[in-house]
């Protein structure tokens, strides 16, 4: 076989399509985001997250029945095994960061196989099970992290309801559940970042979706890829009222320093993402009676646009979906630490959708290396070196 490599070298793959999806579409250009032919504003705003888990597996949106049969499938799935719980706890002794406590506990779904309740194939077992646990994996081990006992998931709830109940122990709100859909639905699939396709790498060798999804865990864990929310929201409280905004923003810039929450590799625009989160957050801080926090973002967000124009010309620096994320989860109550792991909550179902096409492609990702190192050298002993 011919090993030459047809292309050159590009660093970080940037611009090299590597993979052909139905899942999403990320129009840098012109700011739009469409999940299975959907766009991101339509979808988000109203689908319940098991409508969007299910358009992602089967390319439809499921009628009455199938939803039911998927809630009840991820019902069943929800509770921890014994063994995760261990493990769990054992972590939580060590003090494990979230997301490293949630790549281990990932990796315990192969430990109990999913069989009740799942009327598909093995792939749809594995995949149900990831998602399903996903949200009481994080809220078990943060409640351990803080010295509590985790909490049951209740099965009269959905899926963003479970969550935010196995957290807090109260039932949430309908609008805070409403907040968590969008969110999460928000970010299921974003066309081939760095997480979605390690998981695709790795189910391209005929491998597993639970070695999938833990090694894509692992790469969300980075602070180029999911780490950004908290800075973000972190800049906003320092800041702390909107006549500070300008002196402390400008005086980051003179310093060389980035603003979070603001610029994307691939949007040139701004990115869809923060309108819709910026909506779900006003309506959330609206319904909650105090928009304070809201109203000093968006000027915050103002006076960081007009800077970053003036400090930056030409390179149209815009808000990302980072900056309205961190009000949102704020909003919901969620710490800073729980953050990323929420997003890993949304992005499971993107990534276990792109296992499954990827399985159907049946082809592995094998690029090509350049050599750049040292050419014709010799074996000595080692007392000759
Ligand atoms: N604040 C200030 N300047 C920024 C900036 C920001 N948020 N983002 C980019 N820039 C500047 C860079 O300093 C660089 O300026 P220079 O050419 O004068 O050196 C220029 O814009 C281009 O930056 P570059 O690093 O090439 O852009 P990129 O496409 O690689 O970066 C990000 C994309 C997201 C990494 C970058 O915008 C960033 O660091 N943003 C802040 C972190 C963040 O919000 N991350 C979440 C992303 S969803």
């Amino acid at each position: 076989m011919n090993d030459e490599p047809t292309t050159a070298f590009v660093a970080g793959l940037e611009d090299v399509v590597a993979v052909q999806t139905r899942l999403s579409d990320v129009d840098g250009e012109a700011g739009e985001l469409t999940i299975a032919g959907f766009r991101v504003e339509e979808l988000a705003r109203q689908a319940s997250f098991e409508e969007t888990v299910y358009l992602l597996w089967h390319d439809v949106l499921p009628n009455e029945e199938r939803l039911v049969g998927l809630r009840k499938a991820l019902d069943i799935q929800r509770p921890l095994p014994r063994i995760t719980l261990d493990l769990l706890r054992a972590a939580a002794s060590e003090r494990v960061p979230v997301m490293d406590a949630l790549r281990m506990a990932a990796g315990t779904t192969s430990l109990s196989t999913p069989g009740e309740g799942i009327a598909e194939d093995d792939n749809h077992g594995e995949a149900l099970a990831l998602v399903a646990r996903f949200p009481t994996i994080v809220a078990a081990y943060w409640r351990l992290f803080n010295g509590k006992e985790p909490i049951e998931p209740d099965p009269e709830l959905g899926h963003a309801a479970n969550y935010l109940y196995m957290l807090s122990g109260q039932k949430p709100a309908n609008e805070f559940v409403r907040a968590l859909e969008t969110y999460l639905n928000t970010v299921v699939d974003h066309g081939m970042n760095a997480s979605t396709f390690v998981a695709r790498v790795i189910v391209s060798t005929r491998s597993d979706v639970v070695s999938a999804v833990v090694g894509a865990v692992g790469a969300l864990k980075g602070p180029l890829h999911g780490g950004a929310p908290g800075p973000a929201l972190d800049v906003v409280f320092e800041i702390g009222s909107a006549n500070w905004a300008e002196p402390i923003l400008r005086e980051k810039l003179e310093r060389g320093e980035r603003l979070m929450g603001f610029g994307h590799r691939v949007y040139k625009v701004r990115d869809p993402r923060a309108d819709v989160l910026s909506t779900a957050a006003e309506r959330l801080y609206e319904t909650d009676g105090d928009t304070a926090l809201y109203g000093l973002s968006r000027e915050v967000e103002e006076t960081a646009l007009k800077l970053l124009a003036e400090y930056k010309p030409g390179r149209n620096l815009q808000t990302n979906v980072e900056f309205y994320t961190a009000l949102l989860l704020h909003g919901l109550g969620l710490p800073t630490d729980l953050f990323t792991p929420t997003f890993a909550i949304g992005r499971v179902a993107g990534w276990t959708a792109h296992c499954f096409e990827q399985r159907a492609l049946d082809r592995l990702i094998r690029p090509q290396s350049e050599y750049a190192g040292v050419k014709g050298r010799h074996w000595t002993p080692p007392e000759e070196r």
